[in-house]
């Protein structure tokens, strides 16, 4: 029998499927959508999905039934159905680490089992669920007070990370649902200045700390958190007050616990959950004092939805599949370097942070699961912010600059915050991008439109190259119906399965970052080269040269 996809991942480049795509991808050099979209006026109901409170326009990309049909292929040519159980049943999908990446348990309804070493976990799961609602409840209700007996008016997570990106996205994107009393603040950085930034808005009688920290173990989250300490003590609270004000969610309850944090405030969660895969569990708690427990579960409930969507929808009607597949197709074999993604959303501005770290931190990788180098392209750079704003800043790159970049547009039908009409200026703007992208603007077209405003032949000969948009470039646009906790759940979780189902087309870990291991090592050597005086230790004259830099300033 052979071996699982996690143990010894196919090589994709010796596929079948990979072959046959490489050739077709040679057919598709002259596609052009702008004609494709003439030629079938069905194209947007053959390539564009609904389900899960979202619709799914994959129609304006370099795509054919032909390209979709080998991509597919493709998909079940590596393996992707037992890669897919493995993921949801336990298995040890993270290999390099030993541990499973079930962070789908977390989503799933009160009465399933999942077994974990012969252990269903799922009444721990619920257990969680349980402790965190009567967290939420108690401060909710004023019954959970500070040290002076006032209510809870202001929670700070310190945590950086998963423990700070998802938690942060979700309860900004889902801010029109916050209940009324207390108000969510990240601190993640080291940086003094993010902290005192934040600590000066904060009165230390109403205010919660929740350090969240998977290993309790992580720099900037301790330094933050002791930071935190030694304000509160500064502020009048006294050593016996600590409990009230600061609890902790953390799989490493020792740490938490040396650190001065009650054992009954410390929050479990699991080495089976991965940092950039943890919003949905304890790490969650922010989300949950802002938008109420019943909201959490609801986006629970969405993501859980997209869970079953995935699952069994088969690939071609597959949103996370289809979308890992186009990506595949522009990484690999139209040597994609960047991926843009574009909310039209104000309060899914921070969703392209979040992204960044699930899909770069998960597939920024190089070599497979059984430690062979990869060749081709893995993770792409991913990146964008909110729209209109990057129509006035990147979008110009984006229209006509040197570089295939291909992008996803977000964006909801209703606005949570409608003005005027902004929210239909909003969405068509969001549309005309995706449109211009596609497009673009002919030669032809240039000099008719310059011809009209009476230019002479001379100046459109020299104007026209400018103006011309060569258009052809793809884009997929996710249409929610509103951002709610169910779509916002929904819409998370797509992200992740694809940047799973890459992962296992390229036969990588997903769920590993040994990457940031050695600058977090280096790191406390550089920081004894500023603080102790050790001349010349630095293994190389750059760094020693900017350490003599720093110490000669501070001395001086
Ligand atoms: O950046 C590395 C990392 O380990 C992330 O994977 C993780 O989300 C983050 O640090 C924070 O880790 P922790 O929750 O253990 O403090």
């Amino acid at each position: 029998m052979s071996q699982p996809y996690y143990l010894k991942p196919k090589d994709v480049t010796q596929l079948i499927s990979w072959s046959a795509l490489t050739d077709h991808f040679q057919e598709m050099q002259r596609f052009d959508m702008r004609q494709a979209f003439a030629d079938d006026t069905n194209r947007f109901d053959a390539f564009s999905l609904e389900g899960c409170g979202l619709l799914f326009d994959y129609s304006k990309n370099l795509i054919t039934d032909k390209t979709i049909k080998l991509l597919v292929e493709l998909a079940k040519e590596v393996g992707l159905t037992a890669a897919r159980t493995d993921l949801f049943s336990g298995k040890l999908v993270n290999a390099s680490e030993k541990r499973a990446a079930l962070h789908t348990a977390l989503r799933r309804p009160y009465g399933d089992k999942v077994f974990m070493d012969g252990v269903d976990i799922m009444p721990e799961v619920h257990k969680v669920l349980h402790q965190m609602t009567e967290l939420v409840n108690r401060i909710h209700n004023n019954l959970w007070r500070g040290y002076t007996e006032k209510a809870i008016t202001d929670v700070v997570n310190i945590g950086i990370g998963g423990s700070f990106l998802g938690p942060m996205l979700v309860s900004e994107g889902l801010l029109p649902f916050a209940q009324k009393g207390v108000t969510c603040h990240y601190l993640a950085n080291i940086d003094g200045s993010e902290f005192k930034g934040l600590v000066n808005k904060l009165n230390a009688e109403t205010t919660l700390f929740i350090v969240s920290s998977k290993s309790f173990g992580t720099l900037e989250t301790l330094k933050n958190a002791q930071a935190a300490r030694g304000w509160f003590l500064a502020k009048g609270g006294e050593e016996k007050d600590l409990a009230r004000h600061f609890i902790a969610v953390s799989s490493n309850v020792k740490a938490a616990v040396e650190f001065g944090i009650a054992e009954e405030n410390i929050f479990p969660i699991w080495d089976w959950v991965g940092g950039r895969y943890s919003l949905w569990s304890a790490i969650g708690l922010p989300i949950a004092l802002s938008v109420g427990m019943s909201n959490f579960k609801e986006l629970l409930a969405g993501a859980y939805m997209m869970d079953q969507h995935f699952l069994t929808a088969p690939f071609e009607k597959n949103m996370p599949v289809l979308m890992a597949l186009l990506g595949v197709w522009y990484s690999n074999f139209f040597n994609a370097q960047t991926h843009a993604v574009l909310p039209y959303d104000h309060n899914l501005r921070d969703f392209v942070r979040h992204l960044q770290q699930l899909d770069m931190e998960s597939n920024g990788k190089r070599v497979r699961q059984d430690g062979s180098v990869l060749d081709i392209n893995s993770g792409p750079v991913l990146w964008g912010g909110v729209g209109c704003n990057g129509q006035h800043a990147y979008h110009q790159l984006l229209h006509q600059g040197t570089r295939f970049i291909s992008a996803d547009f977000i964006v909801p039908v209703v606005s949570a915050n409608p003005l005027n009409d902004h929210h239909q200026w909003l969405y068509a703007n969001c549309l005309s991008q995706s449109q211009a992208l596609m497009l673009g603007k002919t030669r032809q077209q240039v000099e008719e439109e310059l011809a009209i405003k009476g230019y002479s032949v001379d100046e459109i000969e020299r104007l026209a190259p400018h103006k011309v948009i060569p258009g052809n470039r793809p884009s997929n646009t996710i249409v929610l119906d509103r951002v709610s906790p169910r779509s916002l759940g929904a819409l998370v979780a797509l992200y992740e399965h694809k940047v799973f189902v890459q992962s296992v087309i390229w036969g990588i870990n997903a769920f590993d970052q040994w990457g940031v291991e050695l600058g977090k090592e280096l790191g406390v050597s550089v920081y004894k080269g500023l603080t102790e005086y050790q001349p010349d230790k630095a293994e190389d004259a750059s760094t020693q040269g900017l350490i003599n830099y720093f110490r000669n300033l501070h001395r001086g």
